[in-house]
């Protein structure tokens, strides 16, 4: 599939079959976040792939009734979880570099939605999941000191077909040269 296919044809997918996904496919997506930019190449993140089903319920129970990925939570049969090493992405010695502070996030995102194009061109369906008890997650997981939980991932194959969101106009997010000056005129 063509990038810019992958790009166009991503949708969060809450409803997962219980296939598994083939060792060689997973393994590729996976490459493709290792393959990520990142802060001064820091490489900060590191992926925690849940197979075991006690584990994907604890992770479950870390997001709020709400939270329209729960079921996606427990019937994908993959949730790849992202952690950071904090203080370094941005940062010298410790200390932020810029006014944004720590960039962990921002590398932490790029690499999940690399891991969301590259699942998309093998048929595979993602949802982005950050709302949840952090701090539950982590030690769910076993996060050691001095890493934060981004992100959780299931990945799976589709068991529904997930509706479009819109998405403004460029007319309305883009500018030429200066913040509010049109773009595309007319
Ligand atoms: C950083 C981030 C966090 C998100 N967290 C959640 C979440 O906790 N639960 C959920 O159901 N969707 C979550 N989403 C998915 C968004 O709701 C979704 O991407 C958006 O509505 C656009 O829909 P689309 O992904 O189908 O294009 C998250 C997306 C991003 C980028």
């Amino acid at each position: 599939m063509e990038l810019l296919k992958a790009i166009r044809d991503r949708r969060s997918v809450r409803h997962y079959r219980s296939d598994n996904i083939p060792d060689e496919i997973l393994i590729e997506i996976l490459e493709a976040a290792r393959r990520a930019p990142s802060w001064a190449n820091t490489q900060v993140c590191r992926y925690i792939v849940v197979k075991e089903a006690r584990v994907k319920e604890a992770l479950q129970d870390c997001l709020g009734p709400q939270n329209p990925a729960r079921a996606a939570m427990v019937e994908a049969p993959v949730v790849i979880c992202a952690a950071a090493q904090r203080n370094v992405s941005g940062c010298r010695n410790g200390a932020p570099v810029t006014n944004k502070g720590d960039w962990f996030m921002f590398d932490a995102g790029i690499a999940l939605e690399h891991i969301a194009l590259a699942a998309c061109n093998f048929g595979l369906g993602t949802v982005h999941v950050g709302s949840f008890d952090a701090g539950k997650a982590e030690q769910v997981l076993g996060i050691p000191e001095g890493y934060s939980i981004t992100e959780m991932m299931p990945v799976g194959y589709f068991d529904e077909v997930p509706r479009e969101t819109p998405r403004k106009p460029l007319s309305e997010t883009t500018y030429l040269d200066r913040f509010g000056e049109p773009l595309l005129k007319g």
